[in-house]
């Protein structure tokens, strides 16, 4: 019988998971779907109703939906409670199940991309304290980081979320850059700065030790000026295509019961 998955999200037409998907039910020779349906606010709670009845396996749920899904999952995943979005859904036994994998996909792609990143790592930075962020730090603490350092614009925002999370995550503004960034070995931009080719004007890179390690979420520039920055220091840098790329992986493997390998050629 022919397993079906999804993406759901209004509009849609931006989606790469179908290619991401559609590529590993080739290469595994399964018999699946995955495809990319609009489905409007309005018509969610319908939409749940086919995955109850058993249509699909599941599937990748995207903006605008990715917080009204948690009211009519019948299960939350306690992380992706913390995380506040939900990206995945997975239905079994006409119940449907809401998980986050940004978070792994944020690890995965820093473990393929810079090994051995977080061994040891004691301070890390992270700026940008908006939706994003709650995945990356959610993600670092649960790699047993003891300092993270979540700079942002608006310092409120980032002592509120840091205040949330609690477990090593203090907030600072861009002033205290230049104390923390000798001791830092790991940066990570999850703001909006580097969409549209900006740069942090007030970061001084040079600071961080030549062993840090610097990473963007956003890949559209796949250079963003901060990871081109970092280059041009000698510094290692991952971009952000690869969180998407393996964020999709244990979603892919819950469906369809194997689990795919992310490959240079996904990024094409
Ligand atoms: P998302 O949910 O995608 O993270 P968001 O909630 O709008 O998006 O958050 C965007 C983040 O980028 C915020 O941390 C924002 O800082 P503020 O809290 O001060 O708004 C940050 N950001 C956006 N533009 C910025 C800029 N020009 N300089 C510095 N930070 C910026």
């Amino acid at each position: 019988m022919t397993t079906n998955a999804f993406v759901i999200g209004h509009p849609i037409n931006h989606s790469r998971s179908p290619l991401i998907h559609g590529t590993w039910l080739a290469e595994h020779g399964i018999d699946g779907t995955y495809n990319a349906i609009d489905v409007a606010p309005g018509d969610l709670s319908a939409f749940f109703e086919r995955l109850r009845a058993g249509e699909f396996a599941g599937g990748n749920v995207t903006i605008p939906h990715k917080e009204a899904v948690f009211a009519l999952c019948d299960s939350v995943d306690p992380l992706a409670r913390t995380i506040g979005a939900v990206n995945t859904l997975v239905t079994q036994d006409g119940k449907v199940h809401g998980t986050n994998t940004d978070y792994l996909g944020f690890l995965g792609n820093l473990d393929a991309g810079a090994p051995g990143w977080s061994d040891a790592l004691e301070h890390a930075v992270v700026l940008g304290a908006g939706g994003a962020a709650r995945a990356i730090l959610v993600a670092l603490q649960s790699r047993g980081v003891k300092h993270i350092h979540l700079f942002n614009r608006t310092l409120e925002t980032a002592q509120r979320l840091a205040a949330e999370l609690g477990n090593g995550v203090t907030a600072h503004g861009f002033a205290e850059f230049s104390e923390i960034a000798p001791r830092t070995r790991l940066v990570v931009n999850t703001s909006s700065v580097g969409m549209h080719g900006t740069r942090f004007d007030n970061l001084d890179l040079a600071l961080l030790p030549d062993t840090a390690v610097v990473t963007d979420i956003v890949y559209v520039p796949l250079e963003t000026p901060l990871l081109a920055d970092a280059k041009a220091l000698g510094l290692k840098t991952v971009d952000g295509l690869g969180m998407l790329l393996h964020q999709a992986v244990p979603g892919f493997e819950a469906w369809f019961g194997v689990r795919p390998r992310v490959t240079t050629d996904l990024r094409a």
